[in-house]
């Protein structure tokens, strides 16, 4: 897996470099509530990793005014026809927007509004996608090779995770006859 301290991509602010960075995995004992197809879910192995992000907190959290930076890579698989995807999340103050940009592989960007209209963007290399405010949003590995995408976003939007896990989106990709497909739960 490629890092964002890797060579490739470079730290310009130098006395920043490694400072401040946050790496977490999602394993699969951790999404239990996000995938539809219980079933299938238990039968797999709970420490699989269904997704790894690294972060850059170059100031406090909930501070406003500054901005982080954080690279997701998914990888591929399927939990019964759903694809490996994040947890999803509105921000906690909910009018702040973020960028999602592809770096490599194929996916779906996920986007619900607050009346639960659910749509989704296809992610390529290269593909950037400006999340609006009040809008949750998920990622999803459409393809056989890792999905990475870089993030921006503003350093006090916080993380409302709770309203997904309850209630999930509207509507769940699927993969039908090979394709994704988002369809109504
Ligand atoms: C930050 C953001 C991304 C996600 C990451 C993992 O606001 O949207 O960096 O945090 O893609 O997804 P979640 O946070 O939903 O587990
Ligand atoms: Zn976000």
């Amino acid at each position: 897996m490629s890092s964002i301290l890797e060579p490739g991509i470079t730290f310009i602010n130098k006395e920043l470099k490694g400072k401040n960075i946050d790496r977490i995995d999602r394993r699969l004992k951790n999404l239990k509530d996000i995938f539809f197809d219980k079933t299938a879910l238990e039968k797999m192995d709970p420490e699989t990793v269904v997704y790894e992000v690294e972060s850059y907190f170059p100031v406090e959290h909930d501070i406003e005014g500054g901005l982080f930076y954080g690279i997701t890579y998914i990888h591929p698989g399927t939990v019964g026809n759903e694809y490996f995807m994040t947890k999803g999340h509105f921000h906690k103050i909910r009018n702040r927007g973020e960028f999602y940009c592809t770096l490599q592989g194929e996916g779906m960007l996920i986007l619900m509004d607050e009346n639960r209209n659910t749509w989704a963007e296809k992610m390529y290399p290269g593909s950037i996608h400006y999340i609006k405010g009040n809008t949750a949003h998920r990622t999803a590995n459409t393809g056989n090779t890792i999905l990475s995408f870089s993030a921006f976003w503003p350093s006090d939007a916080g993380h409302d995770y709770a309203t997904i896990s309850e209630q999930g989106f509207s509507k769940i990709l699927v993969q039908r006859q090979g394709k994704p497909e988002l369809i109504s739960r």
